[in-house]
């Protein structure tokens, strides 16, 4: 392998979720947070999102395989497979077994996340993931996308970034349900990772051969002054958000603060075959008394990319090759499954995706394994509560007519793809 080429099989392709691109659905909690006046802070709905429910998945796609990748990260929609309690939607299954069909036509290899960010409105108001029967839920959900689309999937993601959603939602109140409390997020996350244990479990007792992780996020949190305070607050946000959701993974025990008292969780010891890490930036983490919801640290790192609601952190290629090593020790193959930046006009974008993608090698070279790089994102798409005007993709949409285009940095990233390698 020479200095800037990428292990033989090293997956490149872009990530999507469900319901950011498919468009047309109005059967999952976040169709109905977006009905509410305030939610979305530009104003705007997922509607027809990127039309891809109604056929122009395949067309993207198509196009990413043109520009050289070899793997796409696709989600699915959990409302549209199951939109009662009990009743699978075979018509549903088939649209989706008809994009993988294609993938695999086009040379794309397929990671499949069975649940990001979105639940079926019957979930909901169950109580969502506050709710314990979401556990059985969700596994036999996974059964099922097992046995309808199994030998279609070569990886398996059970859940999209547990932490991310029981903050935003539960914790706080940006994301839906809008719970706003503490303790809500808790109990959230613990039934999330309790759902993906179960998930896990089911999934191997059908196939032991399928191939099944999860994502989590993983910021870059860094004290902003060598202060003790600064210090203890970095580590107490990152232990929160990110490093005792590893370790509930890696030994099966959660501990506080996601527990009162540290309880075993069935299955999840070792639940994952691979890590996906998702990476957007660093954070410089400052004490303030008054930051109560997140755990007395404010984010003070400039500059930083900004949306209206979200702080996507300084951009720190050096922080993914950190994230990648510090996880390596799992001795589990790891994926980058989502690193990206809000950049409409494309001035940076281009530099951004090469300086993580030499991120990336670096970690290999110090010895991580890792096996994929999944860039977000393959076509602009609706960005949560910031609604649509951060733009991610490699090809640029206009939601009136549907068109796309190609951004320059969507060259520059297909080079690297098709080399295998940083330089050509
Ligand atoms: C989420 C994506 C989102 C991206 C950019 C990630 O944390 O998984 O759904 O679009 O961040 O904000």
């Amino acid at each position: 392998m020479s200095s800037r080429a990428f292990p033989p099989d090293f997956l490149w392709g872009t990530s999507t979720s469900a319901h950011q691109v498919e468009g047309g659905n109005d059967n999952n909690d976040w169709s109905e947070w977006e009905e509410i006046p305030g939610r979305i802070h530009d104003g705007t709905r997922a509607g027809r999102a990127c039309a891809w429910w109604a056929g122009m998945a395949e067309e993207d796609l198509a196009l990413a395989a043109r520009l050289g990748q070899n793997a796409h990260r696709l989600g699915l929609e959990w409302s549209r497979l199951e939109p009662e309690e009990g009743r699978f939607d075979d018509a549903a299954f088939a649209r989706y077994a008809r994009i993988l069909d294609r993938m695999r036509e086009l040379g794309l290899r397929a990671m499949v996340t069975l649940n990001h960010c979105t639940l079926p409105r019957w979930v909901a108001r169950a109580g969502g993931w506050e709710c314990g029967a979401a556990v059985t839920w969700f596994a036999r959900f996974a059964r099922k996308c097992l046995e309808a689309l199994g030998p279609r999937v070569q990886l398996w993601v059970t859940l999209n970034e547990p932490a991310a959603v029981a903050g935003a939602g539960y914790a706080m109140a940006e994301w839906p349900p809008g719970r706003g409390n503490l303790f809500a997020g808790l109990r959230a996350l613990s039934i999330m990772l309790r759902a993906h244990a179960a998930a896990y479990r089911t999934m191997k007792d059908i196939d032991p051969r399928c191939t099944v992780g999860i994502v989590v996020n993983a910021p870059l949190l860094e004290p902003d002054r060598a202060r003790v305070a600064d210090r203890i607050v970095a580590r107490l946000q990152d232990w929160s958000f990110l490093g005792a959701v590893i370790h509930a993974l890696e030994t099966g025990v959660l501990l506080p603060p996601l527990r009162a008292v540290p309880k075993r969780i069935p299955f999840l010891r070792r639940s994952f075959d691979f890590l996906g890490l998702n990476y957007y930036g660093r954070y410089a983490v400052r004490f303030d008394a008054r930051e109560q919801q997140r755990l007395f640290g404010r984010h003070v790192q400039s500059p930083t990319v900004r949306g209206a609601v979200v702080d996507w952190g300084q951009v720190s290629p050096s922080g993914l090759t950190r994230q990648l090593l510090r996880h390596a020790r799992l001795r589990v193959p790891l994926y980058v499954t989502e690193n990206g930046i809000a950049n409409g006009p494309d001035t940076v974008r281009s530099g951004f995706v090469r300086d993580h993608v030499a991120a990336v090698h670096e970690a290999i070279q110090q010895g991580a394994d890792v096996r994929g790089y999944f860039h977000w994102s393959l076509v602009d798409n609706f960005e949560w509560s910031e609604g649509w005007a951060p733009r991610f993709g490699l090809l640029s949409l206009d939601l009136a007519t549907q068109k796309r285009e190609l951004r320059p940095s969507a060259d520059a990233y297909a080079a690297i793809c098709r080399a295998n390698a940083l330089e050509p």
